[in-house]
């Protein structure tokens, strides 16, 4: 199988090198219109350099396209890859608007291929434990935090570009909240603040230093996300994601999931490798069989936990709360 990964920054190395450990797999192509960047990868997992991903792309027929670059070029090169035949692994967002994401699903329907969004924390180990454990239990809070610097990625200086905080980062507890909770983690609504006390001083800065988000969910759970870039250099990044539900308290850490019981016992479930890996070894299978089944998320279902990213963003613009449709129960 041919896999072309676009995009050779911090998930373009990550990916492609899961892509290089998939059995009878190679990395054809890796584009980036840094030379430097994607001559690096190749010198790693071989393949060809490109600057272009169309020329990539004519010129290799990968069976897989792994999209990495930033995000308000994700669209246009995904349906591009598909134009070619070839299957997507899109890093989240998407996009930053919905309508550029629902294009894209009416082209990937029209065509019959698959694309998958990047949300790897559902498939560690401790998320499926997770789910299990809190089935049938009743939720009371949901509440994630990142502590962290300044972005060292320049594009995330800049909303336009990166989507602004909760997009950034803290869509992936709020959509591992939506899997191991099912339609009981469905935010019903969202209202979220935001500050900017440090760095509205710097002409290139376009982003909030500090943001915090009260959600409510369908199954009557409330919860809390609360983010900042404005940790001095040295603080240790600090992050987490819990979810206190009756008689278990249940504490995801990077890839890992502690399971806290009222007994006073503690579960530890570790991921057998970074959730990354998993996903995209996931993603690759699909490529190979067609089979999608083992998938944990679909397109539409990934979407909607950017749309709750997007209403928080626009609740924290307007100072309003954002009400929330949710899908059809599963
Ligand atoms: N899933 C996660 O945990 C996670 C973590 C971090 C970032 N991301 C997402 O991954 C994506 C990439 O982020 P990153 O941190 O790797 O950024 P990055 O800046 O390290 O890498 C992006 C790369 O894309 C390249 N690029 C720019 N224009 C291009 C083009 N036209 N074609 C191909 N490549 C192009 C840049 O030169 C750069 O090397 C973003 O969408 C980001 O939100 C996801």
């Amino acid at each position: 199988m041919r896999v072309a990964i676009v995009g050779a920054g911090r998930r373009g190395i990550v990916h492609g090198r899961a892509a290089a450990t998939f059995p009878d797999c190679e990395v054809v192509a890796v584009v980036d219109p840094d030379a430097a960047r994607a001559q690096a990868l190749v010198g790693e997992l071989g393949g060809r350099a490109f600057s272009s991903h169309l020329e990539a792309i004519a010129a290799t027929q990968p069976d897989a396209v792994v999209l990495c670059s930033p995000p308000p070029l994700h669209v246009a090169q995904a349906i591009d890859a598909i134009a070619a035949g070839a299957t997507v692994l899109v890093e989240k967002p998407v996009a930053l608007d919905l309508a550029s994401v629902a294009h894209l699903e009416t082209v990937s329907r029209a065509a019959g291929r698959l694309v998958l969004v990047c949300q790897q924390l559902r498939y560690t180990a401790g998320a499926l434990r997770a789910k299990q454990a809190l089935e049938g239990r009743r939720v009371a809070l949901v509440h994630s935090w990142v502590y962290r610097q300044k972005p060292d990625i320049k594009g995330n200086w800049r909303r336009s570009w990166g989507g602004g905080h909760i997009v950034e980062n803290q869509i992936h507890p709020i959509d591992l909240t939506r899997y191991v909770l099912g339609d009981r983690g469905e935010p019903t609504s969202v209202f979220a603040r935001y500050g900017n006390r440090f760095y509205d001083v710097d002409a290139d800065w376009d982003n909030w230093d500090s943001y915090s988000v009260s959600l409510e969910f369908r199954g009557g759970a409330v919860g809390g996300v609360a983010t900042t870039y404005g940790a001095f250099p040295g603080l240790p990044q600090s992050s987490g994601h819990d979810i206190i539900a009756e008689g278990l308290a249940v504490r995801f850490r990077g890839n890992r999931a502690e399971l806290h019981w009222a007994d006073g016992s503690v579960e530890i479930v570790e991921a057998a490798e970074e959730a990354t890996i998993s996903m995209n070894h996931a993603f690759l299978e699909a490529t190979r069989t067609g089979e999608t089944s083992h998938l944990r998320q679909d397109y539409a279902d990934a979407n909607r936990s950017l749309a709750i990213c997007l209403a928080a963003n626009d609740s924290a613009r307007t100072g309003h709360p954002i009400t929330l449709g949710w899908p059809d129960a599963d």
